[in-house]
């Protein structure tokens, strides 16, 4: 039986007057890869971080696994949701196996323990342990950083993960790569839920198993990728595909 992890029913958020989320209605089921597409602004940061608690509802109800968000603990909820950023956000001053053990440490996991997941997880992000676990991340590229980024969130052992554009800082190849990596790195960790932002159409078609397209904080569509592409269902998304279509006639002209 398929399992939900993630449901918003009737959500919406504002800051002040200003209604930027609009009634959310969706779920995400267990082991799947969603991916959130949309222009600056128009609410994916916001509707990812009420799923760790970071952002409130103003009304609805988030329910993530089997808790209840306004009702649960949240600092308790968030070892259970690893977290992805653009911005890395690693501890400059800390050893990239530190980095990677700072929650493993806060629940007390023994040294043995904490010293075989940081091998096995730098190993799961393509990072051979004994080159690069005592260094500290200004020693690392770009890439590499987002790759520990990504090695620290799954620290836990996670059921789902949340990545707020984490690759859009990087340039095209590594990010290609990366796109790769973590597609693989999804099947193989069987039953994970990641649910992905960017604004990025290509990344979010080629990464989603279904792809939700928001626009000024309601989901326009949110389908498999080759149903959106087949059946656009609004205009906004008709545009974004032109966008693709259009690329792809600039390429051939170079042909
Ligand atoms: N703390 C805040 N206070 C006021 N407005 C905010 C705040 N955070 C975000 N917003 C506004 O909410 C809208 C959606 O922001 P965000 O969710 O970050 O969009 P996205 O991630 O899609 O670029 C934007 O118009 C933004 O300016
Ligand atoms: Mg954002």
């Amino acid at each position: 039986m398929t399992k939900t992890i993630i449901n918003f029913s009737n959500v919406s958020k504002k800051y002040g007057k200003n209604e930027i989320i609009s009634d959310l209605n969706f779920t995400v089921n267990e082991g799947e890869f969603v991916t959130v597409l949309g222009s600056s602004g128009s609410g994916k940061t916001t509707t990812l971080k009420m799923i760790n608690g970071l952002e409130k509802p103003t009304s609805g109800k988030i329910i993530v696994d089997t808790h209840e968000l306004d009702k649960c603990d949240l600092v308790e909820l968030r070892r259970h949701i690893g977290y992805v950023v653009q911005s890395v956000g690693l501890f400059p001053h800390m050893t990239i196996a530190d980095n990677i053990a700072v929650t493993p440490k806060l629940l007390g996991w023994d040294k043995e323990k904490i010293d075989r997941t940081v091998d096995q997880l730098l190993d799961l992000v393509s990072l051979k342990s004994e080159e690069y676990k005592n260094r500290y991340p200004g020693q690392l590229s770009g890439g590499q950083q987002q790759r520990v980024g990504l090695a620290r969130a799954l620290s836990t052992n996670p059921p789902l993960l949340i990545l707020d554009e984490p690759f859009s800082a990087l340039d095209a190849i590594i990010r290609q790569n990366l796109q790769q990596e973590i597609k693989a790195l999804h099947q193989k960790l069987e039953n994970k839920t990641f649910f992905f932002v960017t604004h990025d159409i290509n990344e979010a078609l080629y990464l989603g198993d279904r792809v939700m397209i928001m626009n000024h904080g309601k989901i326009e569509q949110f389908d498999k990728p080759e149903k959106i592409v087949a059946n656009p269902a609004t205009d906004y998304v008709k545009k974004l595909i032109a966008t693709v279509r259009q690329n792809k006639k600039l390429w051939e002209e170079f042909k």
